[in-house]
């Protein structure tokens, strides 16, 4: 029987390409830096047993329809939006993504993002390189204090529980809006449960950690913004959709919140001309979530061991549908 095919639309090492070598032909688009073209995902997708993805890929209804074997697609992400599940489950093609592999480093760089934002670290970073740094000043470069502020996370799922976690060792008073409430975290971490509009009247920070999904697209709009203390601070680092970002640069701008932190954008990647970047009260980050060496590792590893489960004719370990 011939070997299955399976196509990997970023370059990966060598040892996670050899992993599936070892049972499959493989390619593999030769660019780390740069996506997949959508005529090569095109022409690959109509052949492919299975298919190595990743956030930036677009693997639509269209795209799925063009597919004549396809058994699994395994993406290298918590997060599947840019998956059409729905066609995927009719078409009886497994879907698999890499939760909890990830957990603890996103929450790593979502605390970063916050502590960056609240102490105005990128701001005092460009003052060193620009050579702006005069005397020492009582005000100058005055942040918000992070330690016993309230901070409000919109989705407690994994993630949203690795944040609170972090809040809790900061002292930091615990709020969190979710689908359902969860008595366990709550005990744990003396967490308590929101109503959207307590938590965003109330919180000093709020942090989006919600899954993308045509509910929680642009959750964070203009009036959810308005409803903000002046002096809260935004982060997420979810997805970009979730937040309204031409609202949100009008609210910044007008003072109407106080910063925000953004690892992930509407439109990725943004271009330096993005407007939210000419806001000194912006910190923003090129979608870093998940990146340590560690973690994208393991991600890589479960992401072509979700194949070979896939492939093997296995329920795949961590399936989406
Ligand atoms: C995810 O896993 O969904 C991240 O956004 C990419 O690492």
């Amino acid at each position: 029987m011939d070997e299955p095919y399976v196509f990997i639309t970023r370059r990966m090492p060598e040892d996670i390409k050899a992993r599936l070598e070892a049972s499959c032909r493989v390619s593999m688009w030769e660019y780390e830096d740069i996506p997949v073209s959508k005529g090569r995902l095109e022409e690959e997708i109509k052949h492919a047993d299975a298919l190595f993805c990743n956030v930036s890929d677009n693997i639509d209804n269209e795209m799925l329809n063009k597919a004549e074997h396809l058994k699994v697609i395994a993406t290298m992400a918590v997060g599947y939006n840019n998956i059409d599940i729905q066609t995927a489950a009719d078409k009886g093609i497994q879907v698999a993504h890499t939760p909890d592999v990830l957990t603890e480093t996103t929450a790593d760089l979502t605390f970063a993002l916050l502590m960056a934002s609240a102490r105005r670290i990128a701001e005092g970073i460009d003052v060193i390189r620009n050579n702006e740094w005069g005397a020492w000043a009582p005000f100058f470069l005055t942040g918000r204090d992070i330690h016993h502020a309230r901070i409000g996370i919109i989705g407690m799922g994994r993630i949203g529980e690795a944040v609170a976690r972090r809040a809790s060792g900061f002292n930091m008073d615990i709020v969190y809006h979710n689908r359902s409430p969860k008595p366990d975290v709550e005990e744990s971490l003396g967490a308590s449960y929101a109503g959207m509009d307590e938590l965003l009247t109330t919180s000093d920070f709020v942090c989006v950690q919600t899954p993308y999904t045509k509910e929680t697209h642009h959750l964070i709009d203009g009036n959810a913004l308005q409803k903000m203390k002046k002096n809260a601070v935004l982060i997420n680092t979810s997805r970009g959709a979730v937040v309204d970002e031409t609202a949100l640069y009008e609210a910044l701008q007008a003072g109407e919140i106080r910063a925000a932190g953004l690892d992930v954008f509407e439109k990725e990647p943004i271009g330096a001309d993005h407007p939210l970047l000419t806001l000194p009260n912006v910190t923003a980050l090129p979608h870093i979530g998940s990146a340590s060496e560690d973690t994208r590792q393991k991600m890589a590893e479960m992401t072509a061991d979700h194949i070979l489960e896939g492939l093997r004719g296995d329920t795949v370990s961590n399936k989406v549908v």
